[in-house]
């Protein structure tokens, strides 16, 4: 009964964001301000809404925003306003996680997409060969990458469409980890610039820099070119360049890689197996995303439009009590630690949430560099 009652209360909050969202402001704040209705979900909407200049002042402080036109300034505060009711409607939709401010609130939804995300979506289901099952009898009841040194720092793509270099060069990194012993930092930009590989089922999917790319494609130009340079001797600079690649200065090889099953068990099992996993994602929720654990109700698996990495699972994540604990994915990000839990990602974990579960590759490393 409870559980009804909670589904009941969201799907009304949503019916109720959906229309307020799709008023004009002033008629959203008249109607409230008149009394016509006083219903605690239109009172949350026009409070946020009331509240709206001054969040819109403290974001602009918090995140170092310059506006140079008083247009520009009224255009962003715009949509700034509609993220804070979309942050509402994702609250609703996704009550064990936070959802709010965070520096991405003066972008539209386009925009947000243009610029942070990047993954080049094959319009099929790869059918790519697919690893063998891994037993999965006793798979520990969490598991995760940073505690054992595989994970370097969160990185930022800044606003360029690179995300699926982020991923790739996390996957080497924690491959040449498990190799070595050694974490290194590798180099996007060198994806960013060199790599124009594409999909072999699908010519149209190739890796563009800026403009988007997948990580299988990945791993195959950083085997073919003979591997990824540093960081440090080949810089992020967060927008389309020359290829510059030295391979003298190759420090990272890949040998081989892999699509993994789509059950979650066997994502945990070579997520132990591989290390952190490539992954692609639908990113929805993640643009309002602050803190706690992601548990949409609604989120469409196919929509992948985002590529992160895997590093790790945990077992209890806190969820307000009625909504009982879950199980959940940690997944690193690449928008700075000012993003999220530190620059991660919490979603949970059984349910192929937002499609977690239907892109994932694992690489290994080649070691006699
Ligand atoms: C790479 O190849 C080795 C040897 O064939 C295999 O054991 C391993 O599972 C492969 N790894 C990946 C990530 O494909």
């Amino acid at each position: 009964m409870a559980g009804r009652g909670v589904l009941l209360t969201v799907l009304v909050v949503f019916v109720l964001a959906g229309l307020v969202a799709s008023l004009p402001l002033r008629d959203v704040i008249q109607q409230v301000t008149d009394g016509v209705r006083v219903d605690g979900s239109v009172e949350q909407f026009a409070h946020a809404l009331l509240g709206a200049e001054k969040q819109f002042e403290s974001f602009i402080k918090e995140f170092g925003k310059v506006y140079h036109t008083v247009e520009e300034y009224e255009h962003r505060f715009k949509v700034f306003k509609s993220n804070l009711l979309r942050a509402l409607k994702h609250q609703a939709l996704d009550p064990t996680a936070s959802h709010g401010v965070t520096m991405f609130s003066d972008l539209t939804e386009e925009e947000f997409a243009t610029q942070y995300l990047g993954l080049k979506r094959p319009s099929a289901l790869s059918t790519a060969p697919t690893a063998e099952p891994l037993p999965t009898g006793d798979l520990p009841p969490s598991f995760d990458w940073r505690e054992k040194g595989a994970v370097g720092p969160v990185k930022n793509q800044g606003s360029c469409g690179s995300c699926w270099a982020f991923s790739t060069t996390g996957a080497v990194e924690g491959a040449h980890f498990l190799a070595t012993g050694k974490l290194l930092s590798l180099s996007e930009q060198q994806l960013v610039d060199c790599d124009h590989q594409c999909d072999p089922e699908e010519a149209q999917a190739c890796d563009a820099g800026c403009g988007g790319g997948l990580m299988t494609n990945a791993y195959k130009y950083v085997e073919e070119a003979g591997g990824l340079e540093l960081e440090s001797d080949y810089p992020y600079k967060g927008r389309d360049g020359k290829c510059q690649f030295n391979p003298n200065k190759v420090a990272a090889k890949v040998s081989n890689f892999t699509n993994i099953p789509i059950d979650e068990d066997q994502v945990a099992a070579y997520l132990i197996k591989s290390g952190p996993l490539a992954i692609g994602i639908n990113a929805e929720f993640m643009q309002t995303y602050v803190a706690g654990v992601s548990c949409p109700i609604f989120c469409n698996k196919r929509n992948l439009d985002h590529g992160v990495l895997l590093v790790g699972y945990a077992e209890h994540g806190f969820a307000p009590a009625r909504l009982a604990y879950k199980p959940y994915w940690i997944i690193k990000n690449s928008w700075g630690p000012m993003w999220g839990d530190k620059g991660y990602y919490k979603i949970c974990r059984g349910h192929g949430e937002c499609g977690l579960n239907t892109m994932v590759s694992a690489v290994a490393a080649n070691v006699d560099v």
